[in-house]
């Protein structure tokens, strides 16, 4: 099964969990302010409470040592450490982190930090956020400023999570914040930069730490499956994987080519044309400044085939395939393919720092917090992912999304992705039956993962 060294964990993010925004000098994200947006966010929720992480991490904390979590993904809230997004420093913001990463430390929890998980202060989408061409200066002070206070203890970093969700929702169709719909050109020239940013960052983190530590950087990992185990459906799907067909955002390889120092890709610049921002050798050489791991937020992929002239065509799912809260295909081979091309193309060492199912969780009159279809999942995608690192993918740990119930962006808190049970009311914490089984497959290092779950279906026994 898997190696005793990889590593088990679970992801979170600041502006899902933590609530108190306005509490100790926090300053507005542009998630609080596109909150407020009529219509904006499903049942019309909001984060200003949330799971209240920022007064219960230590609680939080706990119940990930019960569980048995190696490591945790957590973001840095970029408004609770500097208010006005550059300039004067929230000292209890900062302080806030030191406790977390304190008492994951003392749980014996690796943490792993993301600087930018969506939430841009306001104050510095009012000067036009990531428009604007000083947005990589402003991300470097922001990373200068939490690397100095925790880089002594924080030795994993994450720059930043899934571009190609804050461009596409956050800036081409406005369903996320800052709720903005620009042209193609314009959404691409913010992300130029947002790329600039992160390879700045990463010389920035290094350099404040002053002590070896590990960088990365976790987009979406957008997989096209294969139909069918026929060969020309496998190339099919490894060029839709690999390959940029038409003007879509979720594509790979315009997020990660140039990371890894191959420029923009062919395919990007000729579908994008006129569209592809503006940039020199020296952006690019920026952005290329190295990494040591790549971060794969993974859950679902399209079905694909080769048509008869190889032309790659979308299938359509059978009525009534496996699916979420989310109305997400259940697809566990997307951690077959995803990590296994992925890393075939970088050859870089993976983590899947996302992964998860939204579930419509509720306890049950006993209190028991019962979620087999969560089991089920992890057990699916698990497996999978076991056979893409036999198979030579280079993955070296896996961070289920998400610890707790959450706040979930645009759709609210209706869909629930935790181990861990919220009551939004009371801020009651339950561990999922999925909890307790993660807890089992983190101490058999995945060797659970193969027995069947008949404890759980005595139908399935009795066949
Ligand atoms: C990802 C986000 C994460 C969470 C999951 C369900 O796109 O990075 O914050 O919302 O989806």
């Amino acid at each position: 099964m898997f190696a005793k060294d990889f590593i088990w964990g679970a992801a979170a993010s600041a502006q899902q969990i933590e609530g108190a925004v306005s509490v100790d000098g926090r300053g507005l994200s542009i998630w609080d302010v596109f909150a407020e947006r009529e219509g904006a966010i499903a049942g019309g929720d909001c984060a200003d409470v949330a799971c209240d992480h920022y007064h219960r991490a230590a609680d939080d904390v706990a119940l990930m040592q019960r569980i048995g979590l190696q490591a945790y993904r957590f973001s840095i809230a970029w408004p609770r450490v500097l208010p006005e997004g550059v300039g004067q420093v929230n000292d209890a913001g900062l302080a806030f982190y030191d406790r977390v990463v304190d008492a994951c430390l003392a749980a014996g929890i690796t943490p792993f930090a993301t600087m930018f998980h969506w939430d841009l202060p306001q104050a510095l989408q009012d000067r036009g956020g990531w428009s604007h061409p000083d947005s990589p200066a402003w991300f470097v002070e922001f990373c200068v400023k939490v690397v100095s206070r925790l880089g002594d203890r924080v030795t994993n970093w994450i720059t930043l999570n899934e571009p190609q969700v804050h461009f596409h929702h956050g800036h081409l169709i406005g369903n996320h914040a800052p709720g903005l719909q620009l042209p193609l050109a314009d959404v691409l020239q913010a992300g130029h930069h947002m790329l600039l940013a992160h390879g700045k960052g990463v010389a920035a983190i290094r350099e404040t730490a002053g002590r070896p530590v590990q960088v990365g950087y976790a987009p979406v990992g957008c997989v096209c499956l294969p139909e069918s185990i026929k060969s020309e459906d496998i190339v099919a799907a490894r060029d839709g994987t690999l390959g940029m067909h038409d003007e879509n955002i979720f594509n790979n390889i315009w997020w990660m080519d140039p990371i890894f120092g191959r420029g923009y890709p062919e395919d990007g610049l000729r579908v994008y044309g006129d569209n592809a921002p503006k940039f020199t050798d020296a952006d690019l050489d920026i952005i290329s400044e190295p990494i040591d791991f790549l971060g794969l937020n993974i859950y679902q992929g399209h079905r694909v085939r080769a048509a008869d002239d190889g032309e790659i065509i979308k299938s359509r799912w059978e009525p009534g395939h496996m699916s979420t809260a989310m109305h997400w295909p259940v697809t566990p081979e997307v951690l077959y393919w995803g990590p296994r091309w992925i890393s075939e193309r970088y050859q870089v060492p993976i983590y899947i720092t996302e992964n998860g199912l939204a579930n419509l969780d509720w306890p049950a009159l006993d209190g028991r917090v019962r979620d087999p279809q969560r089991i089920d999942f992890m057990q699916r995608y698990l497996l999978e992912l076991n056979k893409a690192i036999g198979d030579g993918a280079d993955v070296r740990g896996y961070f289920y999304w998400s610890i707790l119930d959450n706040f979930e962006w645009a759709e609210g808190y209706r869909p629930r992705f935790g181990l861990i049970h919220v009551d939004y009311l009371t801020q009651r914490r339950t561990l999922k039956d999925s909890a307790l089984w993660y807890h089992k497959v983190i101490a058999s290092h995945g060797a659970v993962l193969s027995d069947m779950l008949i404890e759980d279906h005595p139908q399935v026994q009795d066949a």
